[in-house]
């Protein structure tokens, strides 16, 4: 079959992490007989340098055009100054919410092979399987009024956490279909207690469970939520939350599986089915870390893992995505680690080695 993939690399490591991805997605083309057309666009800093904008329009048209978009990070520190009127980040939030990217599924898992490597008791993490649905183009990053001005009394800055029963109805709806094809457990995670709006996300919550009466629905404040990750991870099987509740659990969660590299994510324009195909941008949960940019030495899992997603997700090759995370789990149990997730005793290897490791175990 044939298929048509917008890359885009961004900022940082982005490249490097993109391009092992690119020869995971190449090497899965000719074992299983698909052709893919791959076209790269600018986004983030390096979108700002060229053009002056963090997306051109070019970009969207680009992504547009696509089946899927495989994404590496934006961010640069060149940008940093508070005051900058764009930044590298404006790119990615552009692009979720111009190509309505609500859900964002982010799987964490972690891998036996792993296990004894991480700041947790090996008892405490070793099973761990959960998937995050975070709501992706609404809440705190997008609510008006957002802004800062001056008063009398100095400077002041606003923003929103402003949710529609709509917008929270179709992302609770995306947790308990992913909840059913799984272990038919869902937590809904909100602030309920103090703000208004995770009032009405949990009572939204409550009505679409009439629609799930197989699905066990829990209901979780934000501040517990963070402590239980940590203190009985295998508890959890599908969460659904907003947008910042989810940015800062899902990096909570990824220590679990030993690194922030480790963690894939899939920005989907619809909810998953069996046999549907939905749109959607595939990232790492990871940064752009510009402190190791260029040293070929971030780990490309997260992001080749994103892949897999990208095929289960957006061109329906089931097979072809399970392949792929197999592939992953072979070269970790063969010792094979990228700094961030080394060990005593085991082999260190830099990002294109990883990505040849992994492209020669999917073909095997
Ligand atoms: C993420 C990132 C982004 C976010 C940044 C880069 C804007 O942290 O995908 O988790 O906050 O959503
Ligand atoms: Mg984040």
């Amino acid at each position: 079959m044939k298929f048509k993939i917008a890359q885009l690399s961004g900022d940082g490591i982005g490249p490097e992490v993109v391009a092992q991805a690119v020869k995971v997605l190449k090497a899965a083309g000719s074992k299983f007989g698909h052709e893919f057309d791959i076209r790269s666009g600018l986004i983030g800093g390096a979108a700002i340098d060229r053009t002056g904008s963090a997306l051109p329009e070019e970009t969207l048209k680009l992504a547009r055009w696509s089946d899927a978009v495989l994404f590496g990070a934006v961010g640069d520190p060149k940008f940093d100054d508070p005051r900058a009127k764009v930044r590298p980040e404006d790119g990615l939030l552009a692009i979720r919410k111009k190509l309505k990217l609500f859900a964002n599924l982010r799987p964490v898992k972690v891998y036996d092979e792993l296990a004894d490597g991480t700041v947790f008791k090996p008892d405490v993490i070793k099973n761990t399987d959960f998937l995050f649905v975070r709501e992706l183009t609404g809440g705190l990053y997008f609510g008006k009024p957002k802004k800062r001005w001056e008063t009398s009394a100095g400077r002041k800055a606003v923003d929103s956490m402003a949710y529609s029963e709509q917008e929270i109805e179709r992302i609770v709806r995306a947790g308990f279909e992913l909840a059913r094809s799984r272990k038919s457990k869902l937590t809904s995670v909100d602030k309920a207690n103090v703000l208004e709006s995770s009032r009405l996300w949990r009572q939204v919550a409550i009505e679409v469970s009439k629609d799930y009466p197989d699905v066990l629905l829990e209901h979780m404040l934000v501040d517990t939520c963070a402590m239980r990750i940590m203190l009985t991870p295998r508890d959890f099987d599908v969460l659904v939350t907003e947008n910042t509740f989810g940015d800062i659990l899902t990096d909570e969660a990824s220590m679990l599986a030993g690194s922030m590299g480790m963690l894939p994510s899939a920005s989907l324009a619809g909810v998953p089915a069996k046999n549907t195909k939905i749109f959607g941008l595939y990232e790492p949960i990871h940064g752009s870390a510009p402190t190791i940019a260029g040293k070929d030495i971030a780990n490309p899992i997260a992001t080749i893992l994103s892949l897999a997603m990208l095929f289960r997700y957006s061109l329906n090759l089931a097979e072809e995505a399970l392949a792929v995370e197999n592939a992953v789990s072979k070269v970790l149990k063969a010792g094979h680690r990228t700094c961030d997730i080394i060990g005593s005793g085991k082999k260190s290897a830099g990002t294109n080695e990883m990505g040849d490791l992994i492209v020669k175990a999917l073909g095997e």
